[in-house]
């Protein structure tokens, strides 16, 4: 618990007993302290107030007597969770406030950012979690102080080798743990390398439709984005050459293009390096979800290819093994290290030791391995579902643009319908999908569905084609209404 704001009076009649009494009431109905909130003992808070025991002892017992508190055997005094009826109606005017602005409730199923669709997300369900807190658990009683102190920007160096190890091997990155910068997830990679490379108004380009994330971080860096078309073999890097002034830098998905899924072929990684290399240009490589491909086996990484170290290669757990561990890399060029570094603590000096002990473990001892092997024969099962279910729900309305790899699958919708609306009309069926034309920064948007179908199983997959189905029908339904009824 932390210190309680308690202002006394020493000078006031009111003794200090009663003060205590008021105090604490006044910020239960207040809402300062909440039901089941645990407030201090009375020896921690007679020091904090620096009175003796006494009048705290006999503000907690008048309290405790009136229900505003409660005591729990060996734990503690909480904030009464069941405040009885009288305190309710003296509710104060703040809590009331409060209490009319919290969200209405979720739709069943819907909205606890789990739902059928949803982007992004992998089995969470199939995550060793067990293990995983055994690793946490073992770390944290080990921790020495020079851990819980300030750590190095870069990393932990164990977990720096660890991702070098796992990057030359399964993705062909050109490599060494010198080279690694841990960050807090792929974001913050993205502003790293935005805060190192770009000045206010450089111009970088960016894959059209694209990556909105990255918009946003080049945005944030007051950068230039220039959208270039993505066809069916990636970044069209003729249209890359012609744009006009100096371009620093490109960003692309080039493993599985996001959002439309397509693997840049290995004649246009060749030319988008050529290009650099002839404008002086760096080439961001977003490897987000590279790992999980199902046609064929995983192309190397562009950064493999590079050989004058143009290429800026960056990478998540995020996909692998759950989103809010929150730790993501940079594989950067010897010779911008430094001024990575330097934005890397511009951020947020460092990410937390612990997960990091934890991770450097987890790959060391194999574990990363065999969930990722373990993973790929769930993901596949679970994108066939998927496929499965659009095809016998949803194929009048909808074209699947790209299957091979990933976590989410790109559909496009037939002429006429808006993916924003259709997203609206899911959302009221517990559906969470994301509107294709929302990764579009020019004005021709197609209207499309981007569906994740990492984080639910093989029966919810299909159910949820069954419900977007009826939601695509319906949608045609009230559309041809409309049309109708305009004279
Ligand atoms: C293309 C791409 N890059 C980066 C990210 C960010 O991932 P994180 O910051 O969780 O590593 C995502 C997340 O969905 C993504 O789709």
């Amino acid at each position: 618990m932390t210190t309680l704001y308690l202002p006394l009076d020493r000078s006031e009649d009111v003794p200090i007993h009663r003060q205590i009494y008021q105090g604490l009431r006044r910020a239960i109905l207040d809402g300062q302290l909440r039901p089941g909130q645990r407030i201090p003992s009375t020896r921690a808070l007679s020091l904090e107030l620096e009175v003796s025991r006494q009048p705290v002892l006999a503000a907690y017992e008048q309290l405790l007597h009136e229900g505003y508190l409660e005591g729990r055997a060996g734990s503690g005094t909480f904030v009464s969770v069941a405040l009885p009826d009288e305190l309710l109606k003296a509710t104060s005017k703040r809590t009331k406030t409060r209490a009319a602005a919290s969200p209405p409730p979720a739709p069943s199923g819907g909205n606890d950012g789990l739902g059928p669709f949803r982007m992004s997300l992998p089995a969470l369900d199939m995550f060793p979690g067990v293990l995983w807190a055994r690793l946490l658990a073992r770390n944290a009683r080990a921790l020495t102080q020079a851990q819980m102190a300030y750590g190095d920007p870069a990393g932990l160096m164990s977990l720096r080798a660890a991702v070098a190890e796992h990057l030359r091997t399964a993705r062909g990155v050109n490599c060494e743990a010198e080279q690694v910068l841990i960050g807090s997830g792929s974001q913050a990679a993205l502003r790293v390398a935005a805060a190192a490379l770009l000045e206010r108004g450089d111009r970088v380009a960016m894959e059209e439709p694209g990556y909105p994330g990255a918009r946003a971080a080049f945005d944030a860096a007051g950068a230039t984005v220039k959208a270039v078309p993505v066809d069916a073999e990636g970044m069209n890097v003729t249209a890359l050459q012609r744009l006009r002034g100096q371009v620093r830098a490109a960003y692309v998905t080039p493993s599985h293009h996001y959002p439309l899924g397509t693997t840049m072929t290995a004649a246009r990684r060749l030319a988008l390096l050529d290009w650099a290399y002839q404008k002086g240009a760096w080439v961001l490589e977003d490897d987000y979800d590279s790992e999980y491909r199902y046609v064929s086996r995983p192309l190397g990484a562009l950064q493999g290819m590079d050989t004058q170290e143009r290429v800026i290669y960056i990478g998540t757990f995020s996909k692998v093994l759950f989103p809010s561990v929150r730790v993501g890399y940079l594989v950067v060029p010897p010779s911008l290290w430094q001024r990575f570094v330097a934005a890397r603590m511009a951020l947020d000096l460092f990410s937390p030791t612990l997960y990091q002990l934890a991770l450097a473990e987890f790959l060391r001892e194999g574990h990363f391995a065999r969930h990722l092997r373990r993973m790929r024969g769930i993901y596949l099962q679970r994108r066939n579902a998927l496929l499965v279910g659009l095809e016998r729900h949803c194929s009048d309305r909808v074209a699947v643009h790209n299957a091979d790899a990933g976590l989410h699958v790109a559909v496009l919708l037939a002429e006429g319908l808006d993916d924003a609306d259709v997203v609206r009309r899911m959302a009221r069926r517990g559906l969470t999908a994301t509107p294709l034309s929302t990764c579009f920064a020019g004005g021709s948007k197609r209207n499309g569905l981007l569906l994740g179908f990492g984080g639910s199983d093989e029966r919810r997959l299909l159910e949820a084609t069954r419900v977007l189905g009826e939601v695509l029908i319906d949608y045609d339904n009230a559309h041809v209404t409309r049309i109708a009824a305009t004279p």
